[in-house]
């Protein structure tokens, strides 16, 4: 017999508002009457933010001991720096985020980052190490506070197509030749957004990515074609384009 399902007689805001509540109620639920439950999700989210990326062990097998001086666009609750930091020889790391609300394609998110009891931004940013550039990636780049000689990028910021584009291109431009150029999120989730810009990125720059979900990166030969790429206007560099590759 076929199922009935009478949620499809509903209106959808009734129907979404529904779900919302009945997933509330049961995380509830499971919260307060399974508290050995709770603190294996909690142990386990902990474990993968703290585990390092695939783009930090990389960095670590290509650079070795050497003193280190990179950026991240997109600092969150802080866990990937803090990552990096441990990880290796960090001279000094570049922390861009505008910590202002913003919107991805799973919601808005406000300004939750410097909020929330668990952001690390309250530990990290006693770390002298940490430079925090409180500016939108492409403003931070426009100003003069981050160096044109950088070991390595790591992009994690605005996941639109335009933005990673430019974040990536950016990096670039302040990254010295044999530096790295990667970021996250090279998943299922994002393929119309941050994969196009990463392959884009690689078409005209004539670099192959590594790819090692969630992370990709590039290293930036001396013969890398940076320069045929206008930086400034997406829409000029091709931003039709993208469905093509
Ligand atoms: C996914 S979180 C970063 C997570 C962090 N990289 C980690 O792995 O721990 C994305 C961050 O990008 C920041 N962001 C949003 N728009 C941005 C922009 N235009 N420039 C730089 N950062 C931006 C948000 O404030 C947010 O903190």
């Amino acid at each position: 017999m076929r199922h009935l399902n009478f949620q499809h007689f509903l209106p959808d805001k009734i129907r979404v508002g529904t779900q919302k509540l009945r997933a509330t109620l049961i995380f509830t639920a499971m919260y307060v009457l399974t508290p050995n439950l709770r603190k294996e999700i909690i142990d386990w989210k902990t474990c993968i933010d703290r585990t390092p990326r695939p783009f930090t062990l990389y960095l670590k097998q290509h650079f070795g001991d050497k003193p280190l001086v990179g950026a991240e666009i997109g600092f969150g609750f802080g866990f990937n720096a803090l990552n990096l930091l441990e990880e290796l020889n960090v001279e000094r790391l570049y922390c861009i985020d505008p910590l202002k609300p913003y919107v991805t394609k799973f919601g808005q998110y406000e300004g939750k980052y410097l909020n929330k009891a668990t952001s690390l931004f309250p530990i990290l940013s006693k770390d002298s190490r940490l430079c925090f550039v409180k500016l939108e990636s492409d403003e931070a780049f426009d100003s003069n506070e981050i160096p044109h000689d950088l070991d390595f990028v790591y992009v994690d910021g605005l996941h639109t197509t335009e933005q990673v584009y430019k974040d990536l291109l950016n990096s670039f431009n302040h990254v010295k030749v044999g530096g790295v150029v990667g970021g996250h999120d090279f998943t299922r989730d994002f393929q119309d957004s941050v994969l196009p810009a990463v392959f884009k990125v690689s078409a005209e720059t004539g670099l192959i990515p590594t790819i090692e979900m969630p992370d990709f990166w590039f290293v930036k030969t001396g013969d890398c074609c940076l320069e045929q790429v206008p930086r400034k206007n997406f829409s000029q560099a091709g931003g039709r384009g993208l469905n093509r590759i």
